[in-house]
């Protein structure tokens, strides 16, 4: 597939997705938000893919945000559309994809880039990162989803905090928040991912998108956290992975998952 704002490095089991308008710190236009669904979407039906890690290009910017250029004009319409569009296809899409994503922060995460890493099953970020949501600065509030997954990750009281100063924080600050899982000099950043991706993928992957699937019930009210994990767990018992996991387990060797 030919994309024109990202590249997609396909490895044997693990993908890297790189945004990569650097001239503009990677902003989230119309257009990167679709080539990132297309994208997300083709690596998950591959198959062979078990994990996904997402990066900006440059050493400056995972992505400063959506691109203000485009919805400067738009009206109450236009913008309730935006927010809806942009949900569903990408920020929802992410969070709800059966394929673990990584998200690799390389620099600024701010309003649409820090909503996209916080839809990541989980966040990495270099020393020199930068998050927030300074959306209100612009006159607007967080639309994709960063008003609901920012008091998910760093409790309300922290997440009000960082959307009405519009502030930024570091590296430092975001790891003891718990917004993101470890830090590491920029230039080991890919590589940390890399060998996490690689652990993540030698286990079952039908399992980890059925783990997937049960955490994030829990954080959605039109579902139940413990229903959900009661199903998941139950449907991995007629599953090949399982089998194998258990007799590989039995059988003192280890295990080779034959995935979906
Ligand atoms: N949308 C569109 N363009 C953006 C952008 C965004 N969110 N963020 C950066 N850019 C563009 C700049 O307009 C500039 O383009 P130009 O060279 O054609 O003028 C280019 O990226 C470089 O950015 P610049 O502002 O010159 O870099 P800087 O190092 O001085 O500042 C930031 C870096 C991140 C602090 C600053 O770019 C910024 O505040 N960006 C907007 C962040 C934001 O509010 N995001 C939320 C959007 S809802």
């Amino acid at each position: 597939m030919k994309y024109n704002n990202i590249l997609v490095e396909e490895g044997s089991t693990i993908a890297t997705i790189t945004i990569n308008r650097p001239s503009k710190l990677n902003a989230l236009n119309k257009e990167t938000i679709k080539e990132l669904h297309q994208a997300f979407k083709t690596l998950d039906e591959t198959g062979k893919i078990k994990v996904i890690i997402l990066i900006g290009s440059g050493e400056k910017a995972f992505v400063a945000g959506a691109d203000i250029a485009e919805f400067a004009n738009f009206s109450v319409k236009e913008g309730r559309a935006l927010a809806a569009k942009g949900q569903k296809s990408l920020f929802d899409f992410v969070e709800n994809l059966s394929t673990p994503v990584i998200a690799a922060i390389n620099g600024f995460a701010l309003g649409g880039g820090l909503e996209l890493a916080m839809a990541c099953h989980f966040r990495v970020a270099s020393e020199n990162a930068r998050m927030g949501l300074p959306e209100v600065s612009l006159g607007v509030i967080p639309g994709y989803g960063g008003t609901q997954r920012l008091p998910q990750l760093i409790g309300k009281g922290r997440a009000l905090e960082l959307i009405m100063t519009a502030a930024m924080i570091d590296a430092r600050k975001a790891l003891e928040y718990g917004l993101v899982n470890h830090v590491l000099p920029q230039e080991e950043l890919l590589t940390f991912c890399e060998n996490l991706a690689g652990k993540i993928s030698n286990n079952s992957s039908v399992a980890i998108a059925y783990a997937i699937k049960a955490v994030n019930a829990g954080f959605k009210h039109d579902s139940n956290g413990y229903a959900s994990e009661i199903e998941a767990f139950g449907a991995c018992f007629g599953t090949a992975d399982f089998e194998e996991g258990t007799t590989a387990f039995l059988e003192k060797r280890k295990a080779d998952f034959p995935g979906a």
